[in-house]
């Protein structure tokens, strides 16, 4: 038996928001996005659509390509900051709507780091239990409701979607789709990337309404250096455990946070641009859901070839951080 990725699925919002449409909400530019973001355009959720219902559109076409029920799923695993309310679970709001009774729910919060928690959560809950043999692993964020609009700073930066996997036991050979992962966190950096209010500490009321409290904030240009330290370190900390080099590497699957990040750590690991897997142009930081839009992609696109190494990598606040090497 060896632990695969039976199948991914991605969903997107309709609405697209260009940087020329910010340039009439706060005094920016499309050339200042560009050039210090990379982003282009991102997409919007329409007020009706939680993050529950992103999640629900990429885990239909999920289990679709896996071919498998939602009733066959033992574990959902959502990973988001920006869960449809606080409680009960994400995880358990989709359980509902795709019917998959069978599955036990929960949310997995660690920012941008989200998607690659909750694969590293998965693959040790089927490794180290026969009872669980399919899981549904999601990264998926609504963070046009947390982006303040009237803050040029954060809220050219972000975008809405949802990337999510089944993985799962098969007989198929070619052993597991993890070769090597390594997680961290540090805690003391709390205070760089966060939403204040709406928690124990600070609940919501009209003074944090009025502070905007409940919105991102984040001292952008500290995020950008302890990034790309830590997706540094963590890559090559997963290419030595799995004894092969950059070279080796078909695509390096950064978190989508800004272009230049991306370069930075794609030029400390000696991998080449175009072996960078980047579609922040399109769709901006989506925090958890951004490698499964890029798995995804590269899963429609046919980008990738069995037995090629997919490097993941991502960051996020927490601080939390991590790498997983694929072999595909
Ligand atoms: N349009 C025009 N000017 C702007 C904008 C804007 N949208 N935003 C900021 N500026 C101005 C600033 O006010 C500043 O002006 P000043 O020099 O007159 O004070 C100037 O541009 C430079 O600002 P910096 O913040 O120094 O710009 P920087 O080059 O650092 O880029 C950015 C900012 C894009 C936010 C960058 O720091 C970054 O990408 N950081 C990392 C963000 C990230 O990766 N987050 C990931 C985690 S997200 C999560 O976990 C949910």
């Amino acid at each position: 038996m060896s632990i695969k990725i039976l199948g991914i699925g991605a969903y997107v919002p309709e609405k697209v928001l260009t940087n020329f449409d910010l340039e009439k909400m706060v005094e920016t530019s499309d050339e200042w996005i560009k050039t210090r973001t990379g982003i282009e355009e991102r997409r919007i959720a329409t007020p009706e659509q939680a993050t529950s219902d992103l999640a629900y559109e990429a885990a239909v076409k999920a289990l679709k390509a896996a071919d498998i029920k939602a009733e066959e799923l033992d574990v959902i695993i959502v990973g988001s900051i920006t869960v449809d309310q606080v409680f009960p679970s994400t995880a358990c709001i989709l359980q509902r709507k795709l019917g998959a009774k069978n599955a036990f729910c929960f949310d997995l919060e660690a920012a941008c780091s989200g998607l690659l928690y909750s694969m590293e959560v998965a693959n040790s809950l089927l490794q180290g239990n026969p009872k669980y043999k399919k899981i549904l692993v999601i990264g998926a964020e609504k963070l046009s409701s947390v982006v303040d609009w009237e803050d040029r700073s954060t809220c050219v930066l972000f975008g809405d979607g949802a990337g999510a996997l089944v993985m799962g036991k098969t007989g198929a050979p070619g052993g597991d789709c993890i070769v090597a992962s390594s997680l961290g966190s540090d805690g003391h950096y709390t205070d760089i990337l966060q939403i204040v209010a709406g928690g124990s500490r600070t609940p919501a009321s009209a003074a944090t309404v009025a502070n905007k409290q409940h919105y991102i904030s984040m001292a952008g240009s500290e995020v950008f250096k302890c990034a790309v330290t830590a997706m540094v370190h963590s890559c090559k900390k997963v290419m030595k455990e799995a004894g092969i080099t950059a070279q080796d590497v078909r695509w390096l699957v950064p978190h989508q946070a800004n272009y230049r990040i991306l370069r930075a750590v794609a030029g400390r690991l000696g991998i080449p641009e175009d072996e960078v897997y980047m579609n922040v142009n399109r769709y901006g930081n989506t925090s958890a859901a951004s490698i499964g839009l890029c798995l995804d992609e590269i899963a429609r696109g046919n980008l990738a070839e069995k037995g090629d190494y997919i490097l993941l990598t991502a960051f996020g606040g927490g601080l939390t951080w991590g790498s997983i090497l694929l072999k595909w």
